[in-house]
């Protein structure tokens, strides 16, 4: 790629639009966000991050204000003005579980329109999260049908799956392990591999180029994978908690050497959510489903994900009996640290079997009470600070890994709580130091409860 400004559009400023935009800003492209959402197109202009991602309103207000970075509304301007065009619409799941591709849909639609009366060649990136075939029998056909124009000869298409963590979606973006290029056609991928040598300065990461279903699947088959991974160390938590002695922590490390197996992933708790790994999975069921395919060890991955939170409640009713009026304090709500998202969130199932049994909660998370107020309105009680939190509670669950709830200490607990009893759903406490100081159950760690 050569010396001049590259141009770069992203059609949606989602999660995924909104970390990447600024990340490329940052590299000194001229980057435009067209967003159909009046309200996050102005708060995006105005430097404000409409998602908590570490590092990302500092970037963002900086490359605003060099002008490398602006949102609009208007999509002409987007796509004349820009040489790549990615697409980062959000995909979400339908009452059935299966796809919902509307919002690629009309992205489609809007752009092909859009190409119609240019002469020059653009490359439109696909980078949201979509089933197999969607690159090749849905995206191409609309943007060829509405911009009467071939794919191939006039613009180049590509699918590029994204594999970026909320909480660390700025790192994983600028460097990832790998990147994944579906081309429809070699130019199109040569011109996407050329970006990425400019964007990674030459030092591309590992890369595979193929065609869009495979690298469709690729994606899918990814995060059914790492899903899989840690319902199976929960899995064994559960067992673990049955034999006196028995730390899943310890395993998790045992197995995690096996070169074959790997440390990553294997931390157990109660359970995964966020906004991609369940709705994912439920869309590659269904998809493989209508291929007339069982995919049993994905079913089982949910399934074990499902129960797996009630552990929490199992716990606090063994040590504590009826939960009617019970005090429970709950730290951490968020579906992870590092993100305010409460998508699918393990705090919500929770939450939700603790008030069926008319317990009494009080939650506090260091950045998602707003989103709490949303979720769980005036049906439990919001703390100012963790401490405050478990005043007076009689059982105490940590459901998010907050590294500030670390220096909450035993004597803490003690002091505060009228029922020292602490339920650790995320093993973030040592549970030798725990254990000889007040009652404490953790998650894969075996007690005689
Ligand atoms: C996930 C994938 O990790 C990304 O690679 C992918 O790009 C993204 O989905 C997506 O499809 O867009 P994310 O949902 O941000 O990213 O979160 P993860 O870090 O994967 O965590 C998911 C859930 O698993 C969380 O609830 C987390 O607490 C839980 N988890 C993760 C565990 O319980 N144990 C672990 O060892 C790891």
């Amino acid at each position: 790629m050569n010396n001049k400004t590259l141009k770069v559009a992203f059609f949606g400023l989602g999660y995924v639009g909104l970390t990447m935009a600024t990340s490329i800003a940052e590299r000194d492209a001229r980057v435009i966000g067209y967003d159909i959402d009046t309200e996050k197109v102005a708060k995006v202009n105005k430097g404000e991050t409409p998602i908590h991602e570490p590092n990302l309103s500092t970037l963002l207000r900086r490359n605003i204000v060099k002008k490398r970075f602006f949102a609009i509304e208007d999509p002409r301007k987007a796509v004349k003005e820009s040489e790549i065009i990615f697409i980062t619409v959000g995909t979400p799941s339908l009452q059935d579980g299966s796809i919902n591709l509307d919002y690629v849909k009309s992205a489609s639609e809007t752009i092909g329109k859009e190409l119609r009366d240019l002469e020059d060649y653009k490359l439109i990136v696909l980078r949201s999260t979509v089933t197999p075939g969607t690159t090749c029998n849905l995206l191409k056909p609309s943007l060829e049908a509405n911009s009467c124009r071939i794919c191939g000869k006039d613009f180049g298409l590509a699918y590029n799956p994204e594999f970026l963590r909320e909480g660390s979606a700025i790192k994983d973006t600028l460097h990832p392990d790998r990147l994944i290029i579906g081309e429809m056609d070699e130019k199109s991928g040569d011109a996407l591999e050329e970006f990425y040598q400019w964007l990674y300065h030459d030092e591309l990461p590992p890369t595979i180029r193929t065609n869009p279903d495979i690298a469709e699947l690729i994606k899918y088959a990814n995060n059914a994978f790492l899903a899989m991974k840690v319902s199976f160390i929960n899995q064994v938590a559960n067992l673990c908690q049955r034999i006196p002695n028995a730390d899943v922590e310890v395993i998790a490390k045992g197995i995690g050497l096996d070169r074959r197996i790997g440390p990553l992933f294997l931390k157990a708790g109660l359970g995964w959510g966020g906004s991609c790994l369940p709705k994912d999975l439920r869309a590659l069921l269904k998809f493989s489903r209508s291929k007339g395919v069982a995919l049993p060890l994905t079913e089982a991955t949910l399934f074990v994900n499902e129960i797996q939170p009630l552990n929490a409640v199992k716990i606090a009713e063994k040590l504590l009996g009826d939960l009617k009026d019970m005090r429970i304090a709950i730290l951490g709500l968020s579906f992870k640290p590092g993100t305010n998202d409460m998508r699918e969130a393990v705090s919500i199932k929770i939450v939700e079997e603790l008030l069926r049994r008319e317990a009494k909660i009080v939650t506090y998370d260091p950045v998602a009470m707003e989103n709490a107020r949303i979720v769980f309105g005036d049906r439990v009680g919001y703390s100012k600070s963790a401490l405050e939190c478990i005043n007076d509670a009689d059982c105490s669950i940590i459901i998010t890994e907050w590294p500030e709830f670390l220096k909450i200490k035993p004597k803490d607990f003690v002091s505060r709580m009228r029922n020292p009893i602490v339920i650790d759903g995320r093993r973030l406490y040592d549970p030798e130091d725990f254990s000889s100081k007040l009652r404490y159950v953790a998650i894969g760690f075996g007690s005689k409860i």
